[in-house]
């Protein structure tokens, strides 16, 4: 007994992909009454699913592969050639260890502390500014924390170039779709950088603390026991750098639940609990990632539709966070929601589904969602700051989702 698979008709839907951003995949699952259809983007046929029991699907190794599932420009700008996301099997679980061993307590203490000094250092600023555009005074702050953090070494003046350019891979809003998708980003520049670094410190022109998740990156082995090459280690420093740095994207969503629904601000400070449940709302709610790709890696069958070998897949985050069947009125922000929920690691997908040791979910979930409950502490408890007349329209087709007016503070003071 086979389906078939519901359809989008026509030549190429890129345009569309374009048009609807974030909300491609889930108005087509609306019209077709269907958590799977075909569509043809990207130059090729592919599959779009969404919804929990399609996330399930898509996690399950034995019928997915990422190896070539990204057109090579995706590669090329988003990853980076080699990058951990393009692995596949035994070679993808070892290189996910080289970042799972960062996200120890330990580890995301030592950021937060470092967060800290920084973030105080620019309160300190801001108190003397009577305005400031809040995503680009964090984005500033999260780049200089982050090289901290991986314990790069090199004098501020260098760092700070190096930083501009990390901030431009994600930082031009780039339209959606397959031409432009984070096409402009910086990255050569950047890795060409980054690679010579590596190979300074493996050379010991560099020195770095034995310690540091520099030293630890620099020196990781293959499974052959050889070191990455320079170029490879290179990509998977940025692949910290870069998301670290991208978590201002979440913060300024804070910022604008705050401003938006400020009924939660007296629940947020008379139960400290309810702050990870606003953080959770907050990452489902907002548009972030909308989609990730994989290519079936062998003919298998998933309630009697055909997935060929080679076949593209679309798995819908966006619109698997606001599934009607998962999420009761999906479009309205709800942090009690989160009281009494259990996490089956498919539901609630913005970093990913199933297990970040095992499949390719996000490595730094943790230290997102304890950045985003530090941030809120000291958005809520310690500091003071208006909120001007402003355009936040959040573009559901234009990639990083950035609020128009980048979220303009004004009068911002310390709470003493
Ligand atoms: C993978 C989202 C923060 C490192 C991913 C994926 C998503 C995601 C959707 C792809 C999952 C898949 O392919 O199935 C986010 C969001 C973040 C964030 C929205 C918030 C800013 C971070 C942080 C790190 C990080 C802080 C720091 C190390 C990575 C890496 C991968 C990844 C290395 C590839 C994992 C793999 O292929 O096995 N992330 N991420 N991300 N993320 Fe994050």
């Amino acid at each position: 007994n086979i389906n078939e698979i519901p359809k989008d008709e026509g030549i190429d839907h890129s345009f569309a992909l374009l048009k609807e951003g974030y909300e491609y995949i889930l108005n087509r699952r609306k019209n077709f009454q269907s958590n799977i259809f075909e569509t043809r983007i990207l130059g090729r046929k592919a599959i779009c699913i969404g919804g929990k029991e399609a996330a399930q699907l898509f996690y399950d190794d034995t019928k997915f592969e990422r190896q070539d599932a990204a057109p090579n420009r995706v590669i090329e700008t988003l990853f980076g050639k080699n990058a951990v996301q393009t692995l596949d099997g035994k070679a993808h679980l070892h290189r996910k260890r080289m970042f799972l061993d960062i996200m120890s307590k330990e580890k995301i203490n030592e950021f937060l502390d470092i967060v800290k000094i920084e973030w105080e250092k620019a309160l300190d600023e801001w108190s003397r500014k009577s305005e400031i555009v809040f995503y680009e005074e964090v984005k500033a702050l999260l780049c200089k924390a982050s090289f901290k953090w991986i314990g790069y070494p090199v004098h501020e003046d260098n760092a700070e170039r190096l930083m501009n350019e990390l901030g431009a891979m994600f930082e031009t809003p780039v339209a959606f779709g397959p031409q432009h998708w984070m096409g402009r980003m910086k990255r050569n520049q950047m890795e060409k950088k980054m690679t010579e670094l590596v190979e300074r410190i493996r050379s010991g022109e560099v020195q770095v603390q034995p310690d540091s998740i520099l030293h630890q990156f620099v020196f990781y082995k293959e499974m052959d026991g050889n070191l990455l090459d320079a170029e490879t280690a290179a990509v998977e420093i940025i692949n910290v750098l870069r998301p670290v740095v991208a978590i201002s994207i979440y913060i300024n969503f804070i910022v604008m639940a705050l401003a938006q629904f400020p009924h939660e601000r007296a629940k947020l400070k008379q139960h400290p609990d309810y702050a990870i449940l606003f953080v959770q709302e907050v990452r489902r709610f907002y548009p972030f990632f909308p989609f990730v790709l994989a290519k079936v890696k062998k003919d298998f069958t998933w309630n009697n539709f055909v997935f060929q070998k080679g076949t593209l897949v679309l798995l819908d985050i966006y619109g698997t966070n606001h599934d009607p069947d998962l999420w009761e009125h999906p479009d309205e922000f709800r942090p009690e929601r989160f009281a009494n929920w259990q996490d089956d690691h498919f539901s609630l997908i913005p970093q990913g589904g199933g297990i970040s040791e095992t499949t390719h979910r996000c490595p730094g979930e943790k230290l997102t969602i304890e950045m985003m409950k530090f941030a809120l502490d000291y958005l809520l408890n310690k500091m003071d700051y208006e909120v001007p007349e402003q355009d936040m329209y959040i573009a559901m087709n234009t990639i990083p989702s950035i609020p128009k007016s980048k979220v303009v503070l004004t009068n911002v003071k310390r709470v003493r």
